[in-house]
């Protein structure tokens, strides 16, 4: 099958993401991240599923350059609109085909950068290897690969909640984690495939980090869930997405909700790492 025929329909754009998970990108959040960066003035970074530029935007002052690419057409639009300039550029690339973009696989990367894309990209088994080496093959040698994303037992409430709501409306087990877009590997797997594609591994860690959902209208258990989790629910007929959420927000209610102030919180697990192409 070509890059085209697997193409994946696009879930996702500024205005719901804001609304859902605000705190992806917050400066708070990704301080772990950006420290590891270190970004230099003189640093020409790659920055892997960077969404509509938020993230971005975090070190694009301290950095020389930086490349966005993410595979969202509507992420992509949103970047560029809001923080094109000379020294920033946004692409449409789908990553688990990045072999195949030579101007960007091309050893000149000082940094690369992603943080809560790699669960979603190297979700597709048979393109995950290809994807890691591609981003090995993107760096010069001495440069630095740096990453968080979801890791093993990521929002495991909702993964639950939302697999069994597909196997409750009459779909397979099979099927079900078949429709799942998330990748959450451990820390041995994801150390051991950055050292099979030639990485020097020097930190790879797992950290359990709960996070407050947010209070937007839009947003939410329920935003979340209809952002988030989109490619389980177009597993169901579009006139019964909206009550299975509902289903999936009553199981989870006092699972997530702390009594003392009604916030919601998720069990994000992370898996943060950095390594060297050398
Ligand atoms: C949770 S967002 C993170 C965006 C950004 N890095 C941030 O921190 O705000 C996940 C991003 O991964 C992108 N993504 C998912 N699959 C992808 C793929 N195959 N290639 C490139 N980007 C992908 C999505 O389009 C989305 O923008």
């Amino acid at each position: 099958m070509t890059a085209n025929a697997q193409a994946q329909n696009d879930n996702w754009s500024e205005e719901a993401y804001a609304a859902s998970a605000s705190f992806v990108y917050s400066a708070k959040i990704v301080g772990k991240l950006l420290n590891s960066l270190d970004p230099k003035p003189t640093d020409k970074v790659l920055d892997v599923g960077c969404g509509d530029g938020k993230f971005t935007a975090n070190f694009l002052p301290a950095i020389g350059s930086v490349l966005g690419i993410d595979s969202s057409a509507s992420m992509i639009e949103s970047a560029n609109k809001d923080y094109a300039s000379p020294k920033a550029n946004f692409r449409v690339v789908d990553c688990r085909y990045l072999e195949k973009e030579t101007s960007i696989v091309d050893g000149s990367w000082d940094k690369v950068i992603s943080n809560a894309a790699l669960h979603w990209i190297l979700r597709d088994e048979t393109t995950r290897m290809s994807t890691l080496r591609a981003i090995h093959g993107c760096l010069k040698l001495g440069g630095t690969y740096v990453f968080e994303m979801g890791g093993h037992g990521n929002v495991a409430e909702v993964k639950t909640a939302l697999l069994y709501a597909l196997v409750q409306q009459g779909i397979s087990i099979e099927k079900a984690r078949d429709t799942s877009p998330w990748f959450f590997p451990s820390d041995t797997w994801m150390r051991s495939a950055l050292e099979e594609v030639g990485f020097n591994v020097e930190n790879v860690e797992l950290e359990y980090r709960p996070t407050k959902l947010t209070t937007d209208a839009e947003g939410g258990l329920k935003g979340w869930i209809r952002l988030m989790g989109a490619q389980f629910l177009e597993a169901l007929p579009e006139d019964n997405r909206d009550a299975v959420v509902k289903e999936i927000c009553d199981v989870l209610q006092t699972v997530v909700t702390r009594g003392e102030d009604g916030s919601q919180w998720l069990g994000y697990v992370r898996l943060r790492g950095i390594a060297k192409k050398i």
